[in-house]
């Protein structure tokens, strides 16, 4: 894991940015998995000041809430066509994000799993963390080896995700969301966390021990993970000094 502190989102923000951004120059049919949330928000707009080229890419959103219609505001379907699909030049043919809606739920999700597997698997999957440790939508106690499901969310996600909906009585309760699994197979990993609210479930991700508990340490054990932090969300990190000098001494042909 290469962990990255800078002082704000938005410089943290720029890194990840530059990294998806070299991806897409070195591998113009990459394949992306993407996240929504607040976190990712910026990275998005940044993206989209790049003036990269999408032409080819494929992308694979994470999650989607069920039985929210597509076109509701607060769908994923929604998130993405406003803040980064309708910005750039993607054929509709290569993006995917998950059915809240499918009729049969285990079928729509094998079929997902299937064209991840079609399109050669996941370049470079992006994340959020949420502020009880999940990735995607793997709540605490997920499996770490789960697939593309469907999930009931906890109370707290219920509660944190209530300020795109007015209350918490209008937050869908299920998602379907790729599993743990299916995240550890993406070939690079980049997951976003800002704000002090973020600190406890980064700490644990990072420094605590692997456990199903808190999803997002299952990445521990992934090969190519870069963490890009703000100085609130590394703010619980025990070895925070030494991520930093590191980052700072990185040999001129590692950057
Ligand atoms: P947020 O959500 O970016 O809105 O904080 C992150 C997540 O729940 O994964």
């Amino acid at each position: 894991m290469e962990i990255i502190i800078q002082p704000t989102p938005e410089e943290a923000t720029k890194i990840a940015a530059r990294i998806i951004a070299r991806l897409l120059s070195r591998k113009p049919n990459a394949v992306l998995g993407l996240a929504t949330g607040g976190t990712p928000q910026l990275l998005y707009q940044e993206l989209v000041t790049m003036n990269l080229n999408w032409s080819q890419v494929k992308t694979f959103n994470i999650d989607e809430y069920a039985g929210l219609p597509e076109n509701h505001p607060q769908s994923f379907h929604s998130f993405m066509r406003e803040n980064l699909f309708r910005h750039i030049k993607i054929p509709a043919r290569n993006v995917h994000i998950p059915d809240g809606n499918a009729w049969d739920v285990e079928k729509f999700c094998e079929t997902y799993e299937k064209q991840i597997r079609a399109a050669h698997g996941i370049d470079l999957q992006v994340l959020g963390i949420g502020g009880n440790g999940h990735i995607g939508f793997n709540e605490p106690m997920s499996s770490l080896a789960s697939r593309t499901r469907i999930k009931t969310l906890t109370r707290q996600t219920i509660r944190d995700n209530a300020r795109f909906f007015g209350s918490r009585s209008n937050v869908p309760r299920h998602v379907i969301t790729m599993g743990i699994g299916t995240i550890m197979e993406a070939r690079q990993i980049i997951l976003l966390a800002f704000g002090a609210k973020k600190s406890e479930a980064v700490a644990s991700a990072i420094e605590g021990p692997i456990a199903a508990r808190h999803p997002a340490s299952a990445l521990q054990q992934h090969p190519h993970v870069t963490i890009c932090l703000d100085d609130a969300a590394a703010s619980k990190l025990e070895f925070a000094g030494y991520y930093r000098e590191t980052f700072r001494n990185k040999p001129a042909w590692q950057r």
